[in-house]
């Protein structure tokens, strides 16, 4: 993911946030915000053309549409949990159920674990039917459901714990 894409990133996570069922996050926050908050390695986009030969020399020419992105957020600052990270995964309302999650996030676990990342975990919300499935087709297995964790709105939410344990890095 370069900054130069990041109109695209935001646009997507903003659909993402408007289902209501992604995140607690009520807007989408501004480039320095998220740049911050998130991992500098492990930034993921899927581009069409998906070929990465042809994508890199479009992007600059601001000729690739974004079809998704994923990311990842250190979860401590502990240090015994420095390869510990939180995932995020969203894709364009326009291009969902057509695989790019799924694409994304095996993506995002292979590069996890090139760069030293041992567990992986995500939290959704148990109406998030395509997320669930998403994570559970990629390995990560639900270990807790956190009952009425927080509010979205004037809604307090469950939130299920998913989680993946590298048996490379850390083995
Ligand atoms: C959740 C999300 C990232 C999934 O990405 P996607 O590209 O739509 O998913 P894929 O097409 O790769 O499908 C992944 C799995 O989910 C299933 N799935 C996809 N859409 C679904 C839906 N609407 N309902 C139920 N299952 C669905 C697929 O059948 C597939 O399952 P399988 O591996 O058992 O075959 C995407 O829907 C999205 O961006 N949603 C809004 C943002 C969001 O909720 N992000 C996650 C926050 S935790």
């Amino acid at each position: 993911m370069s900054p130069d894409l990041w109109p695209a990133v935001l646009e997507i996570y903003a659909q993402g946030i408007a289902t209501g069922d992604a995140t607690f996050e009520t807007e989408a926050p501004d480039w320095e915000k998220w740049d911050s908050s998130h991992r500098r390695d492990c930034r993921l986009v899927a581009l069409e053309p998906l070929d990465e030969e042809t994508a890199e020399r479009l992007v600059p020419m601001g000729k690739v549409t974004v079809l998704g992105w994923a990311a990842l957020t250190a979860v401590s600052s502990r240090s015994v949990y420095r390869g510990v990270a939180e995932v995020s995964v969203y894709v364009a309302a326009t291009a969902r159920g057509q695989g790019v999650g799924k694409a994304l996030l095996r993506a995002l676990i292979e590069e996890s674990e090139a760069n030293g990342i041992w567990t992986l975990q995500a939290g959704i919300f148990p109406e998030n039917g395509a997320s669930i499935k998403l994570h559970k087709s990629c390995g990560l297995r639900q270990v807790r459901v956190r009952k009425r964790i927080g509010k979205l709105g004037k809604a307090w939410r469950d939130v299920l714990l998913f989680e993946r344990r590298s048996s490379k890095v850390g083995a």
